[in-house]
């Protein structure tokens, strides 16, 4: 059969473990997708940038446009993260016939609509469950395993690098500036830590959480949000005496019809499930009519979890794109109210 070609957007942790995979599991990709799938171009933004892997000097480039316009790319994996150039990009790959694939939450909570328009238009798939929670399979859950269901909330602790700061501050008693110091050093934490520690980067995740739980249309903007910078070690060492532990929460409920989205740190029993998320790991735990309580756990954060889930996404992508179909990557959409700022 035919090769596949897909071109890599961005060579950072991500990117150079996706690369690393698409190698390692050349033979296992194949027999899944029904195609080899070979890998026609890295876009970088410097040649001569250090990197955790050695590539073929032809297959980099620092042209990102002109490779996914090329002509002959199948599908596209932007993992180069922020709102420009990845979102001029993902549009021009889908406008040039190819399906995407991405990680990026600070686009798709910003601007989801844009992108899941410009795909159905195309009749090309759109999927992003690396977006949210790194390896941990949650968006496919919702959007399709529960979709016979009711869901009435969604908790998650979805930013593995403040767990890991709360964890670290609940276990040793460090002080906030010494677990974020650690974070870093182990390449957690995004390369401007505002977006980990003020709550931005699990307001993005909640937000698509809850677009997908509802079935509806929640930005960033709709996300009321408050970090964890102000979060004591005296803070953590009262809820350690009331048997209670700090986390950073994404809340995500159904009013009625309307839908609440907040992230905050909150005190939880030490007795819930999410009590036990350790480290930089991640849960969301899922609330709905039919199902009852669901957990699901594993490493939110990273460069090869969050490859494997970019992975997962290509097969189906690839696959869909072989049999002639388009997936439900994006949610089916009804119009529901978003209350300002999380008001409940
Ligand atoms: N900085 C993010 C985290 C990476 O700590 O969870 C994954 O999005």
């Amino acid at each position: 059969t035919k090769p596949l070609k897909v071109a890599v957007l961005g060579c950072g942790s991500v990117g150079s473990q996706v690369v690393r995979l698409l190698g390692e599991q050349a033979g296992d990709l194949a027999a899944r997708v029904g195609a080899p799938i070979e890998l026609a171009g890295v876009a970088v933004r410097r040649l001569d940038a250090p990197r955790e892997i050695d590539l073929p000097a032809d297959l980099l480039t620092t042209d990102a446009l002109g490779l996914v316009t090329r002509g002959d790319i199948d599908l596209v994996i932007e993992v180069i993260g922020g709102i420009e150039p990845a979102r001029s990009l993902i549009l021009a790959a889908l406008e040039n016939g190819a399906s995407v694939v991405t990680a990026n939450k600070a686009l798709l909570a910003e601007d989801g609509p844009t992108l899941f328009e410009a795909a159905a238009k195309a009749g090309r798939d759109l999927y992003y469950e690396a977006a949210v929670a790194g390896a941990i399979p949650i968006l496919r859950p919702l959007r399709e395993s529960l979709a016979g269901d009711k869901v009435t909330r969604v908790l998650g602790i979805v930013n593995g690098t403040t767990n890991f700061i709360l964890d670290k501050m609940d276990t040793s008693g460090a002080g906030f500036e010494e677990a974020l110091q650690e974070a870093q050093a182990l390449g957690y934490a995004e390369a401007d830590p505002t977006a980990d520690v003020e709550g931005f980067d699990a307001a993005a995740k909640a937000a698509i959480l809850a677009s997908l739980a509802f079935h509806s249309r929640v930005t960033a903007a709709d996300v009321y949000r408050e970090g964890i910078a102000d979060v004591t070690a005296g803070d953590v060492a009262s809820a350690r005496e009331m048997n209670c532990v700090v986390k950073l929460l994404a809340i995500c409920e159904l009013r009625g019809d309307a839908v609440s989205v907040r992230v905050h740190p909150a005190m939880i029993p030490a007795s819930h499930p999410l009590a036990s998320v350790r480290g930089a790991y991640n849960a969301v735990f899922v609330e709905s009519e039919a199902a009852g309580q669901l957990m699901f756990y594993g490493p939110g954060a990273g460069g090869a979890p969050t490859a494997s889930a970019v992975l997962g996404d290509l097969v189906t992508v690839a696959r869909n794109k072989l049999a002639g179909t388009r997936g439900v990557g994006e949610s089916s959409y009804a119009a529901r109210e978003v209350l300002p700022m999380g008001e409940t």
